[in-house]
């Protein structure tokens, strides 16, 4: 994990995700706080359209739209150093955990950017504004799936090691050098 971080920080650093863009997540929180719950909602609902998605979250719902507002609300907390990356990273690990196929991240993470843009349109009218609060909440999408992309691999490395009972280190090297 800590390369991991240290990946995280150099991505921040290159797609220039800068103060100002903490600074507009920020001044976006009180928009989404007032419309989280409903595209929690629809979360949800797009979710358990899909026969695969809905097995994993059938029965826990509930639950899971009040950890999905906490996830949101940390989204437009304005704090995205070590910490956001630590709880980030855990929250893509639990993925893995309950077998989430990391391509539906990468999917609903495509529904997340649509529903966070059609808010925007709806909601800000000054178009200056509306473009540099769309650029920030796409960086951060962005941000929360590299991480949870991240956390992924590094399991994929984990579980060889485990199941060859080889080195990390050797694990990588076989995969630069293609096996
Ligand atoms: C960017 C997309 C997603 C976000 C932001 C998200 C957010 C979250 C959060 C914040 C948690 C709570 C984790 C914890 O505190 O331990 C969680 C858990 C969970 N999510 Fe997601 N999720 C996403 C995609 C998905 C997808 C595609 C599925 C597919 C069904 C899914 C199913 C679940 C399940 C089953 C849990 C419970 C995990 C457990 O039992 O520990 N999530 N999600």
């Amino acid at each position: 994990m800590t390369d991991s971080s240290a990946v995280y920080a150099a991505i921040r650093q290159f797609i220039a995700f800068d103060d100002d863009d903490a600074a507009r997540l920020r001044g976006l929180a009180p928009l989404f706080a007032v419309h989280g719950p409903a595209l929690t909602d629809r979360f949800y609902t797009k979710l358990a359209a899909e026969p695969e998605q809905a097995a994993l979250i059938a029965g826990r719902v509930e639950a899971l739209k009040q950890t999905h507002l906490r996830w949101l609300a940390e989204l437009f907390a304005g704090d995205y150093g070590e910490r956001y990356f630590a709880e980030r990273w855990r929250i893509g690990l639990a993925h893995v955990r309950v077998g989430v196929r990391p391509w539906w991240v990468e999917a609903v993470t495509s529904f997340l950017r649509s529903e966070g843009l059609a808010l925007l349109e709806a909601h800000i009218d000054d178009p200056a504004a509306r473009v540099a609060a769309a650029r920030s909440l796409l960086k951060i999408l962005d941000l929360d799936l590299m991480i949870i992309n991240l956390a992924y691999a590094d399991d994929r490395v984990d579980r060889l090691c485990r199941f060859t009972g080889m080195s990390r280190k050797l694990i990588e090297r076989c995969i630069a050098q293609g096996g």
